[in-house]
């Protein structure tokens, strides 16, 4: 018998981007440069990766501000800055229910604690916000997604400084009062629990500014502890001025199963969740777990803490968790054999295949994470990323034929259906990169991820036009069917 998902009516069904991989216009209307825009297209792909996770310096970070002969991706993006009102079309006809974006924080204060805003910048997302409520699209947007104002690594080192809190509280705050009523959903920091490899870029970390250079994790988790104060602190904001509006905190996960039933393979693999968790158990219940204690000592860590923050963590926890997507990994064992993943390397799963660029596909492990996340936290889940990176090859009819994207999504809705009947409450789902856009580790634009693919090559050239790929009519039916046509 052919199996039929539920769905809630009220799913939120949409597609997700961030503004550093697709707005471009870096430097127009008044904003400031950010950690994203130093990112160089390298053309050894293979070590392309390598740069996203290496430490910067305030020279090379200069350099690169200087440099005229390098191209930069993420400068340029989609140039969403200026197709918004047709690609939110576009959305539109597919039928999302909510679209997640991320707001940069130098587009709106250039030096990032300015007293003022940036009355373009804030005009900006306010025009793409009322874009998306004229189409009844909820706007899910992001504080903080892999971009950080430059000016503040070198003024105080990004997140490693307690000031870097009260110009987030101050940056937050003029957003929730401008979009009060218009924003219902709300994500601080993306992929909060990887800060420790995306210090630079998420946390705006500079490696010669670090207090401990021997031990950077002493810098990365003090930077952390500040960012949790940080989303704590917005919170709170949040419930004061717009108490209607929800705020979610998001993480990465990585399901790592254990390699065998040896009892350390479990070990390995409950150590993995334990600090994959550690995030969203601090914002959702409130306050460190005991694990944290064996953690910070094994890594020599000594986070400075004060009674304020204690109490602040404690009193403004998060509405819902949201995390990212992709793949399962394998710790513990024997096996040497290792493949690429997000952000992290990881041991190779002989059941399951991968993708182009070594990711382990597993729609299973997806159901299992959201048992798991709820079990754990009991409070809504958003799934704000998921998908599949690929190369893609346009027709001559102007379509790309991507029945792998179409089948890699359809087993990951289905597992989700799963979840939702084994009790667990999904709230909604948005595809990563719905519209084709410049990728985050590899700085590129062949690694593809949208319904909407997007004539820009590697190094910026093309036209910049938008064309629907197959799997564009194939979501569009999943929405309208509220999933029944999977
Ligand atoms: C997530 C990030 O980790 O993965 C996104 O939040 C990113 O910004 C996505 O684009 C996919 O990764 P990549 O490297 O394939 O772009």
């Amino acid at each position: 018998m052919e199996r039929k998902y539920i769905f809630p009516d009220n799913f939120l069904w949409g597609g997700a981007t961030s503004a550093n991989q697709c707005e471009g216009a870096a430097r127009e209307d008044g904003k400031g440069w950010t950690t994203s825009d130093t990112s160089l297209f390298i053309a050894d792909s293979k070590k392309r990766i390598q740069q996203m996770l290496s430490p910067m310096t305030t020279d090379k970070v200069r350099k690169a501000l200087g440099d005229t002969k390098g191209f930069y991706p993420k400068r340029q993006g989609i140039d969403f800055y200026h197709h918004y009102k047709e690609d939110i079309a576009l959305f539109a006809e597919m039928g999302f229910k909510t679209f997640r974006l991320s707001i940069s924080w130098a587009r709106i204060l250039p030096n990032g604690d300015d007293k003022h805003p940036n009355e373009k910048g804030l005009q900006f997302y306010e025009n793409v916000i009322d874009e998306l409520l004229k189409y009844n699209i909820e706007p899910l947007v992001t504080l903080s997604h892999y971009e950080f104002p430059l000016e503040l690594s070198f003024r105080q080192n990004g997140w490693a400084s307690r000031k870097t809190i009260d110009a987030f509280e101050h940056f937050v705050t003029i957003l929730f009062e401008r979009f009060k009523g218009k924003v219902k959903y709300w994500i601080t920091f993306n992929e909060m629990n990887v800060i420790g490899m995306t210090g630079y870029l998420s946390g705006g970390l500079l490696a010669d500014k670090y207090e401990n250079p021997d031990n950077p994790n002493q810098d990365y988790f003090q930077a952390a502890h500040h960012q949790l104060v940080a989303a704590a602190k917005a919170a709170r904001a949040l419930r004061s001025i717009d108490p209607e509006a929800q705020i979610g905190c998001m993480i990465v996960r990585f399901e790592n199963y254990p390699d065998t039933p040896n009892p350390l393979d479990v070990l390995a693999s409950l150590k993995s969740d334990q600090e994959n968790f550690l995030m969203s158990d601090v914002l959702m219940k409130g306050s460190y777990p005991g694990y944290s204690k064996r953690l910070f000592a094994e890594k020599n860590v000594h986070i400075e803490m004060t009674k304020e923050d204690l109490e602040i963590l404690a009193n403004y926890t998060a509405d819902f968790v949201s995390f990212s997507y992709y793949m399962s990994g394998v710790v513990g064992g024997t096996n040497s054999e290792k493949t690429t993943g997000n952000i992290l390397d990881s041991k190779q799963n002989p059941f399951l295949k991968k993708s182009e660029w070594g990711w382990q596909i597993d729609p299973v492990g997806l159901r299992i994470t959201l048992n798991k996340m709820y079990d754990r936290y009991q409070k809504p889940i958003f799934i704000v990323e998921n998908g599949l990176g690929a190369k893609d090859e346009l027709t001559d009819e102007l379509t790309v034929h991507d029945t792998y994207r179409i089948n890699y999504l359809r087993s990951h809705i289905e597992q989700i259906g799963e979840a939702i009947d084994d009790g667990v409450e999904v709230i909604g789902y948005t595809p990563w990169g719905c519209i084709d856009l410049v990728s985050a580790s590899g700085n590129e634009m062949s690694k593809r991820y949208g319904f909407i693919y997007v004539d820009i090559d590697d190094k910026g050239q093309g036209t910049g036009k938008r064309y629907r790929k197959d799997s564009f009519a194939w979501y569009k039916n999943v929405i309208k069917t509220n999933g029944e046509s999977l």
